[in-house]
């Protein structure tokens, strides 16, 4: 979603450090930007609707200063156009703004009675015009900070700049702001790999904090404005691993991670023996249940660890998607863990169905990428899956890299509750063990996912059939199918079609079946049939056991099939396929694969 980006520092570096920054925080998703450069009193302000070359095309002629703030805008308030782009100037207050404000109606409505007039359609706006107002009446900067953080209502972080220094100014509540440490020059930004070209060091405001930042001194102060301390950390992963070397998309890159994700993941635990890995893991024991919590795909991920923890540790699992859980009520109690699912870690629906949890005492654990991200910070646990930076819009390693954290957490319950005996887990481990190498079979399969995805991406409407488990990655299936080839598709659970979707299956519709549990595979197999009959082009994708014993059957009318390995690392197999040929049916639409229309990698807004 949007982006910030600040600098202050020296040699007229400004326009330069912000559109890169710009750059590297496009995969966030956005569809405007802007850049605000400021000399002694002038500030020029710089935007352009669609992508940041439209906005480099018109900066040709910039002027080099030492000051400058920027932002990607992905449309809230306002449809993505120029006007509504930011950066926002009402008088002598230059912003960008990332978040809501909630009560900016009711804020505009008492600014333009007082002879406030707007520009844009934005919040955002509105709120540069309150600092603005606010600022005339109190002649200091922090304290008008201090009050406007008082009047607005909602999810935000703010860079400033006045015209009268030449300082950046940060106010942050929900939405995530860092400062970024310099030498002779400091920054400011949404996330750290906006300016990782720059520096790896950074400093993370908290809610309800403010910074002054120039270019050799960085002042932070809390809530009730005393000045404060805080660390400097430092960012571990490098800008390589941010970058796409040689592949032609960063999904594609991220797809061949997930061997190093895993490992990356694995090296955390000590997996020798069960009874190891428990303990390296927060403790399980006392929980009796457990509700599940994410978005979109990590939902999705939620979905897998349901199956697989219900199965293998006999508890009940209740997984919810975090937009819905925030606002219904919930069963949880004491002997609850609530499990909030999340790459990015400041997913504004995920984030608030944590704080739901919290307010009632209960107790939460952080499944996340982002290293000291909002939830992370928040949980009262955190596991973290190491999957490193995620730049395409769809995830991929860090989905199957959730899959992979709650199976592992599904096998410690199953050892505590002696579900499972010792030595069936242990084989497991093992199989589990070789996963970064074993990944690699299905990765490898890219010539047989191509000739799949050629024979889809003519289609109008796909198909996403499976039972169990099986039902559960055609849903992440179809999601990324979807997501980023914009063809429409829907996974249906294989044994519901024939209560009304079926009607939809005509001469040639294709159909991607899922068949790995092999306890369940014969009533799939029926299902197949059913579609198969109606002219239904069949895509089986299935295990090599599986599909010898239909060979015969002529039901599928292409295959793809995972290594035989323990069924519970099955999942994690099937999504690599699965992201595999949801990307060359993308790709073969020659479709922006990395930022899909509309949507945004980090979704900071409910
Ligand atoms: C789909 C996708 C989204 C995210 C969802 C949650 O490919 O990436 O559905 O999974 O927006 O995001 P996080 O995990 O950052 O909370």
């Amino acid at each position: 979603m949007c982006g910030i980006i600040g600098y202050v520092g020296k040699d007229k570096k400004s326009l330069h450090v912000l559109i890169n920054g710009l750059k590297n925080l496009e995969y966030r998703g956005y569809d405007s930007a802007g850049i605000a450069l400021k000399d002694n009193k002038k500030i020029k302000i710089i935007k352009a609707k669609g992508k940041i070359k439209n906005l480099e095309e018109k900066v040709k002629n910039g002027i080099e200063t030492n000051i400058g703030i920027g932002h990607t805008r992905w449309a809230t308030h306002g449809k993505a156009t120029e006007i509504n782009a930011h950066p926002h100037r009402v008088g002598s207050v230059t912003i960008v703004h990332n978040g809501i404000i909630e009560n900016y109606i009711e804020i505009k409505n008492k600014l333009l009675k007082e002879g406030y007039s707007f520009n844009s359609e934005t919040d955002s706006e509105v709120a540069c015009a309150l600092i603005d107002k606010i600022y005339k009446e109190e002649q200091d900067k922090l304290k008008t900070l201090k009050k406007v953080n008082k009047e607005l209502k909602g999810s935000y972080a703010f860079a400033i700049i006045f015209e009268d220094d030449n300082k950046l100014y940060a106010m942050r509540k929900d939405s995530p702001l860092i400062i970024g440490v310099g030498k002779n020059e400091n920054y400011l930004a949404s996330d750290v790999p906006a300016i990782l070209e720059f520096t790896n060091k950074y400093i993370l405001l908290d809610k309800n904090e403010y910074a002054i930042v120039s270019k050799t001194n960085i002042n932070i102060y809390d809530s009730k404005l005393q000045k404060i301390e805080k660390s400097i950390n430092t960012y571990e992963a490098t800008r390589e691993q941010a970058m796409k070397n040689d592949y032609e998309h960063f999904m594609l890159k991220e797809i061949n991670d997930e061997p190093l994700a895993f490992e990356e993941l694995l090296k955390q635990f000590n997996l020798n023996n069960i009874d190891e890995l428990t303990n390296s893991m927060p403790s399980l024991e006392k929980y009796e249940n457990i509700d599940i919590v994410g978005c979109g795909s990590a939902y999705h991920a939620g979905l897998i660890g349901k199956s697989i923890i219900e199965k293998y540790a006999d508890i009940p699992v209740n997984v919810e998607i975090a937009s819905e859980y925030r606002y219904k009520k919930n069963f949880n109690n004491e002997k609850t863990l609530t499990i909030l699912i999340s790459q990015s870690g400041e997913t504004a629906d995920t984030l608030a169905a944590l704080r739901k949890v919290k307010e009632k005492g209960y107790d939460t654990l952080g499944i996340i990428n982002t290293v000291d991200s909002s939830i992370a910070r928040e949980s009262d646990n955190v596991l973290y899956i190491k999957a490193g930076c995620e730049i395409s819009v769809a995830t991929t390693k860090a989905y199957s890299a959730q899959v992979l954290i709650l199976t592992l957490i599904a096998l410690v319950i199953a050892n505590n509750k002696k579900t499972l005996n010792k030595n069936e887990i242990n084989n497991i481990l093992k199989d589990i063990k070789m996963l970064p190498s074993n990944i690699k079979t299905e990765i490898n399969k890219q010539e047989q996912c191509k000739e799949i995805a050629n024979k889809l991406y003519k289609a109008k409407d796909i198909f996403f059939i499976g039972r169990g488990i099986d039902y559960a990655l055609c849903m992440e299936g179809s999601l990324k199918l979807k997501e980023i080839s914009y063809i429409h598709s829907e996974s249906y659970a294989a044994g519901e079609l024939k209560h009304g979707t079926i009607s939809l299956i005509e001469e040639q519709t294709p159909v991607i079946a899922i068949v790995t549990d092999s306890s369940i595979s014969e009533k799939t197999m029926s299902n197949i049939k059913e579609v198969k009959a109606r002219g239904a082009k069949v895509v089986l994708i299935t295990t090599n056991k599986i599909l010898n014993k239909y060979k015969e059957s002529h039901i599928y009318d292409a295959f793809i099939t995972i290594e035989d390995i323990s069924p519970v690392i099955h999942p994690l197999h099937v999504a690599t396929l699965l992201q595999l040929i949801a990307y060359y049916v993308a790709k073969e639409k020659g479709l922006d694969i990395d930022k899909p229309r509309n949507l945004a990698k980090s979704v900071t807004v409910e």
